[in-house]
């Protein structure tokens, strides 16, 4: 069995990928509601993935079982940390589940920006601990950018690897640091093309269809923000900002707007974009 924890975008997305391709998932989550809806979340996901091809079709799926009681993760194999992007929060959710799981557990933080070692910090055993920074849709997206903290052990990055080789993505292991590689970019990315929709300077559709049409990214940075979730890129940017010291990370107003008005995107229907009856 494979701990997920955090029921929401991520959480239920990884924990699509993982029974689809078989292995038992006890999902995790404060929010009873959310566990409720990550049932039927991952059912459809599922489905939809299986369609498309990017599932095995045939093979069991692996049982799927929400609990609010983190004591239920003890008996896993790994665990695999997808909670909301506030640092303490994560450090705490980190070192209970490592008091709870037996020495040499692999536990892989999908965090976005926090660097894996300043988690890491917080568990009985860091060397147990790596980045796992999955994509949205994690059950779609086959890449994931692994990172080996500084303390991280060969035992943790073989299981790792092992783990997701078994769940048939590819992967690339970089250092560590704040937003790693991709969120290091994109966020400013991201915050940079808010920038220029709060200074009039663009639609967030011409934005996009310039990164589009002129530079072939399948997703413009404001579409991608959306599908992300513009609460968690206003998190990621404060990480980035107070771990780098650089302005150009802190949240630009709109975005703040944004997620002040509860305008998070796809998952509240809408953020730069209308997104009519997704939630
Ligand atoms: N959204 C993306 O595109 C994306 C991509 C890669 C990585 N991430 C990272 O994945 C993580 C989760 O992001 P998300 O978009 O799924 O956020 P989300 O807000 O959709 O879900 C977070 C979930 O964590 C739950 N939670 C909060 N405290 C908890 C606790 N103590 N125990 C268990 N669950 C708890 C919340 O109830 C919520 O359901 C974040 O670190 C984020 O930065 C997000």
């Amino acid at each position: 069995m494979i701990a997920v924890l955090g029921a929401g975008v991520m959480g239920t997305g990884i924990a699509t990928l993982a029974v689809g391709h078989g292995l038992a998932v006890t999902l995790v989550d404060i929010d009873a509601d959310k566990l409720a809806a990550a049932k039927d979340a991952v059912r459809h996901q599922l489905r939809g993935a299986k369609l498309m091809g990017r599932m095995p079709r045939s093979g069991p799926t692996g049982e799927l079982t929400c609990t609010t009681s983190l004591a239920d993760v003890a008996g896993a194999t790994s665990v695999i940390e997808a909670v909301t992007e506030l640092p303490e929060l994560k450090a705490k959710v980190l070192a209970e589940v490592s008091a709870l799981v037996e020495p040499g557990t692999l536990i892989l933080t999908n965090t976005s920006a926090i660097p894996v070692d300043e988690l890491a910090s917080s568990t009985v055993r860091p060397e147990d601990v790596a980045g796992a920074h999955f994509m949205n849709p994690p059950y779609l997206i086959r890449m994931v950018e692994v990172i080996r903290g500084p303390r991280t052990g060969d035992a943790a990055m073989d299981a790792a690897r092992s783990l997701l080789d078994s769940l048939d993505h590819d992967h690339v292991t970089v250092g560590d640091g704040p937003g790693f590689v991709i969120n290091r970019i994109l966020q400013r990315t991201i915050n940079e093309a808010a920038r220029i929709v709060e200074e009039g300077l663009a639609s967030p559709a011409e934005v996009d269809a310039l990164f589009e049409g002129c530079l072939g990214h399948r997703t413009g940075p404001l579409a991608t923000a959306d599908l992300i979730g513009l609460d968690n890129v206003a998190d990621s940017l404060r990480v980035l900002r107070d771990r780098t010291g650089d302005a150009g990370y802190a949240p630009c107003e709109l975005l703040l707007a944004k997620v002040r008005d509860g305008d998070f995107g796809r998952k509240t229907g809408r953020g730069f974009y209308e997104h009519g009856g997704q939630s």
